[in-house]
């Protein structure tokens, strides 16, 4: 570390708390109780800025697997939680964003340690994100509703549904937004009632490991929340796999998705699948060039691109396209990429020396393929995972970097010459994919028609971002169901009918 680091370093509020976290041994949390895992394993992580070692953690296994579960079945047995009234609950989930605020500086390095994000993304976005997520579901524990039906058979009925939680949770976390995507999956469950079992992404385990401790004195009852530390291929597919889990709500890669569907069959558990994305940009020709501009650097380099969402392929009208694309360019090669604590950083590193590696073959394809390079901001030396954000043109729809989901911070900009919505629409829907779309016009009749053509679970006209209000998720190879919303929070109940004869 050169002094400047050590000065910055010096500058990020609570980092010596975070640290200081980081540096613990780490158990899971399993019926209350922090715990060995059975084997005890433990892997170690590191961090993305540097490469060096950052934490040691407990590796969970099949066996821990099954106590989390047992643990959690007893909590939906208990009547401390299943016949707790659903205001008390909701107070227990804003106590638990009373002590995420409390705590958020704190939480934001842990994040940044985790993960690379600029620390500002932490403490200004993901963490108040994460709160928003617990406050907007804390609500909806009070407003879970069946219906009275009136029903047309013989004879007279009192008929209604009641919506119960779905049971016990498995809640498969990725490693590109850990706190953010961590509270969006548990406000909702904890707001229905349901039992959890977290495993966040085995790359960013430590903001999980400090809200289980603030779940724990908040006071909810043991086995209500319960954290596995571990691998995909072991912990979580044991967990998706498991007779004694009701639901898996995963949000991860399209191939990993597709397992947990195929693990879910044996007992037909509730799958909510978030999943990859390769989500269209489209610049009309009456579009405010500069807010396009910006909007849609920001769409693909936000989180060095890690995002299921990133706007990964810009279509631009021919008349703006020299313009658009020159914009996003200079954005690209003016960012500051640097470690996510140092002041000023505004992109990080990938995730991992593999999330590079594979961002970068993706660039070398491309090219080998005959993309131009229109622009890449500058590298950075040394130690450390990071990718410079890219621009590539004279791509076409045949090549992988237009088809897959990269990942990282790299941009396909695509030209169009005419007006007719139906080719853009096409254009822009020729993906497996179906997560977003993003448009930037202010020709009201051709806005709302594309909207209705586009195949995608969110459509952003002129900017606007995630709202925990909103329903989010993916047509197509985007995903099951949706997270967010009054959908999201259903998405963790079973309805029951009842018909009384009277
Ligand atoms: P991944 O899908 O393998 O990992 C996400 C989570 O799933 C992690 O918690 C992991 O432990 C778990 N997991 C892995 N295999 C599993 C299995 N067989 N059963 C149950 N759980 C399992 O994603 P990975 O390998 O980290 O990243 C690869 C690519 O996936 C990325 O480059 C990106 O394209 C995509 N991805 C998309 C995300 C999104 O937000 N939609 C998030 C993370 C990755
Ligand atoms: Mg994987």
């Amino acid at each position: 570390m050169t002094e400047a680091d050590t000065m910055t370093r010096a500058a990020v509020p609570s980092l010596d708390k975070a640290l200081a976290f980081a540096g613990q041994a780490h158990n899971l949390y399993i019926g209350g109780r922090w715990v060995d895992p059975r084997g005890d394993a433990s892997f170690t992580t590191h961090d993305p800025a540097t490469g060096a070692r950052l934490a040691e953690v407990a590796e969970a296994r099949v066996e821990d697997v099954d106590a989390a579960v047992a643990s959690a079945r007893r909590a939906m047995d208990d009547p401390a939680w299943a016949e707790m009234k659903p205001a008390v609950r909701a107070r227990l989930i804003h106590r638990l964003a009373d002590a995420l605020e409390a705590n958020i500086d704190e939480m934001a390095a842990l994040e940044t340690l985790d993960n690379g994000m600029p620390l500002a993304d932490a403490r200004h976005f993901h963490l108040p994100y994460a709160i928003e997520q617990l406050r907007y579901y804390a609500g909806w524990a009070t407003k879970l509703t069946g219906e009275t039906i009136d029903i047309s058979g013989g004879g007279t009925w009192h008929a209604f549904t009641l919506r119960e939680p779905v049971g016990v949770v498995a809640q498969i976390l990725p490693w590109n937004a850990p706190m953010a995507m961590a509270c969006a999956k548990i406000a909702p469950a904890l707001a229905a009632g349901c039992a959890i079992i977290l495993k966040p992404a085995e790359q960013t385990p430590l903001t999980a490991l400090r809200l289980a401790q603030l779940i724990e004195e908040v006071g909810f009852p043991a086995g209500v929340f319960n954290l596995l530390t571990g691998f995909g291929e072991t912990a979580g597919a044991a967990l998706t796999e498991h007779r004694g889990v009701d639901k898996v709500a995963f949000t991860g890669s399209t191939e990993v998705g597709r397992h947990i569907l195929r693990a879910a069959a044996g007992n037909f558990k509730r799958v909510t699948l978030e999943l990859g994305g390769k989500t269209p940009v489209i610049v009309l020709p009456d579009a405010d060039a500069e807010r396009a501009i910006e909007g849609a650097a920001r769409s693909i380099f936000t989180n060095a691109g890690q995002v299921c969402n990133a706007g990964s392929r810009l279509f631009v009208h021919h008349d703006l396209f020299d313009e658009v694309v020159e914009g996003v360019t200079r954005i690209a090669q003016s960012i500051r990429l640097g470690p996510g604590l140092e002041q000023g950083t505004q992109m990080g590193p990938v995730i991992s020396s593999e999330q590079r590696d594979r961002v970068m073959r993706y660039v070398a394809s491309g090219i080998g393929e005959g993309a131009t390079l229109r622009g890449a901001g500058p590298g950075r030396e040394g130690e450390g995972y990071y990718v410079a954000p890219t621009v590539l043109t004279d791509t076409t729809g045949e090549m992988a970097v237009r088809r897959e989901e990269i990942f990282g911070p790299v941009l396909c900009a695509i030209s169009f010459a005419d007006d007719d919505l139906d080719r853009i629409a096409a254009e822009a829907n020729a993906s497996e994919y179906g997560l977003g779309a993003v448009l930037w016009t202010n020709n009201l009749k051709a806005c709302h028609r594309l909207v209705r053509k586009l195949k995608a679970g969110t459509v952003r006209v002129n900017g606007g971002g995630l709202d925990p209000a909103l329903p989010f998720g993916g047509f197509k190879q985007s995903g099951w169901g949706r997270e967010n919303g009054r959908e999201g929070v259903e998405a963790y109940t079973e309805i029951k009918s009842v018909a009384i004869g009277i």
